[in-house]
């Protein structure tokens, strides 16, 4: 079992360059991160592992990229505008805001205070002004989830790729929520991204479908490196359930604060398509939506062999990308003692996701030999297109293996002395830590062969 601290997390991934205060300089504001070097690589990884298993190992995936701006039409229907809140109380005495389900004795989490205002809705989108005068008539939100796009490009996706009904469609981006109390590091935010699959399915078959996809994203999260025993199903209670959801399964990780969703598996019915559906009436939507009179578009499709026109039902598996660096962290995070009187803090990441994939590491920094052939095996890796490789030309070799080892590197070369007689160099593994010499002409099957 993983027991890290957040604190240890936290100082990693400032001490590293992972994720840093966003607009620090300024006093930072709160819920908003930035990812530094290595985290935008780790990200980066994280949602091409995603994205791999979503569109590029499978026959019925499509990809989309829409706009985050949305139009309040769109948040109208899919019940955002009226429903997305969360309830606020403000304490009189000290100022201090707080979501309801921080309140216990009607008092003041943080003065004890019990002058309390009354629990009220406040809503988390973002709104902004679009266009150039900013008189209220012309605005838009944030998008507070990713997959309200996707229903609204449902019919264009269909139309351009032929797809028919099982299918589904793809989409990974940032979302904007105005969390009252944003809190755990990167573990509640005001921004940050979702990985989203919204799968159509015919109704009659979403349970089945909702197994399907509960049982590929386990398994996906562990094939990640995210170890059996740290992940649970929850099954969501009917009274806590969404407003478009029949069943949810919530993949709970073990965080350094506690167990909390990674990551939600839903039944949303016919909800979505039939809520932005033009002609409701036309098809016998089973969930309960809002009158829609300003789509343009029917979100039907035909039963097979027959006349008839259905709204499909959607099944989503909908992940958070900066819950899943955080639990991946968490995961990786090791204190390994090393003899006596040494250890050393590594990062054991999956290969896949390591934000540097090898580290080439010129023994001797002033000798232009030993430098340029550095170079050149660096430029060599970097084409086999893995990922980052990285030319490591400063401070000693203890240090480089310390700081590779604490972002995860699988692999260091160091060129040296020797490299220039018998064109051999030391490959250290980050996992073992052991040592060997091989040939450079031996290193790019090396280096595939690790990876592979
Ligand atoms: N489209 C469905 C949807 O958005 P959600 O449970 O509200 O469902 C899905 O969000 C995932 O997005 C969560 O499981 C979580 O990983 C991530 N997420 C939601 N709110 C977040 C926040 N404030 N900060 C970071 N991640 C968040």
């Amino acid at each position: 079992m993983v027991a890290n601290t957040m604190e240890e997390l936290v100082s990693l991934c400032k001490r590293r360059g992972f994720i840093f205060q966003s607009n620090d300089i300024y006093g930072g504001v709160k819920g908003l991160y930035d990812y530094g070097p290595m985290g935008v690589e780790l990200k980066n990884n994280l949602k091409q592992a995603w994205w791999k298993s979503m569109i590029y190992e499978r026959d019925d995936v499509e990809g989309l990229d829409a706009s985050i701006l949305s139009s309040p039409k769109v948040l109208k229907q899919s019940g955002h505008e009226d429903t997305f809140t969360d309830p606020l109380v403000d304490c009189r005495s000290c100022k201090s805001r707080w979501k309801g389900d921080q309140i216990n004795n009607s008092e003041c989490p943080n003065c004890k205070s019990k002058d309390l205002t009354d629990s009220r809705p406040f809503n988390l989108m973002f709104k902004t002004a679009i266009g150039p005068v900013d008189d209220g008539s012309s605005f838009a939100y944030l998008r507070p989830e990713t997959c309200q796009q996707i229903f609204t490009n449902f019919k264009n996706i269909l139309d351009s790729t032929s797809r028919t009904i099982p299918f589904g469609i793809a989409q990974i981006g940032k979302a904007f929520r105005n969390e009252i109390t944003p809190r755990n590091f990167i573990f509640r935010v005001r921004e940050f991204e979702q990985m989203e699959l919204e799968f159509f399915v015919e109704p009659g078959t979403d349970n089945e479908w909702h197994k399907y996809w509960i049982k590929k994203r386990l398994d996906w999260w562990i094939d990640q490196g995210i170890s059996k025993e740290n992940l649970k199903q929850l099954n969501v209670k009917k009274e806590e359930l969404s407003h478009y959801s029949k069943a949810t399964i919530d993949l709970m990780y073990n965080f350094p604060h506690g167990e909390e969703e990674l990551e939600g598996i839903a039944n949303r019915t016919d909800f979505d398509l039939g809520s932005h559906t033009k002609n409701q009436k036309d098809f016998n939507i089973t969930s309960k939506v809002i009158l829609n009179e300003s789509s343009t578009t029917k979100l039907g499709v035909q039963k097979l062999g027959e006349n008839k026109h259905y709204i499909p039902y959607v099944i989503e598996p909908s992940a958070g990308v900066d819950r899943g660096v955080l639990a991946l962290l968490n995961e990786a995070y090791t204190e390994e003692k090393i003899d006596n009187d040494n250890k050393r803090i590594l990062l054991a990441l999956k290969p896949h996701l390591s934000p540097i994939k090898a580290a080439i590491i010129p023994l001797k920094k002033n000798n232009d030999k030993i430098v340029n052939l550095s170079k050149e095996i660096k430029s060599n890796l970097q084409k086999v297109g893995l990922g980052r490789v990285m030319l490591e030309n400063s401070g000693n070799i203890g240090k480089n293996y310390r700081r590779h080892d604490e972002v995860g590197t699988p692999i260091c070369v160091t060129v040296d002395f020797e490299t220039l007689d018998d064109k051999t160099v030391t490959v250290r593994d980050r996992d073992t830590m052991e040592q060997k010499r091989i040939g450079i002409d031996e290193l790019v099957d090396y280096y595939k062969n690790y990876f592979n």
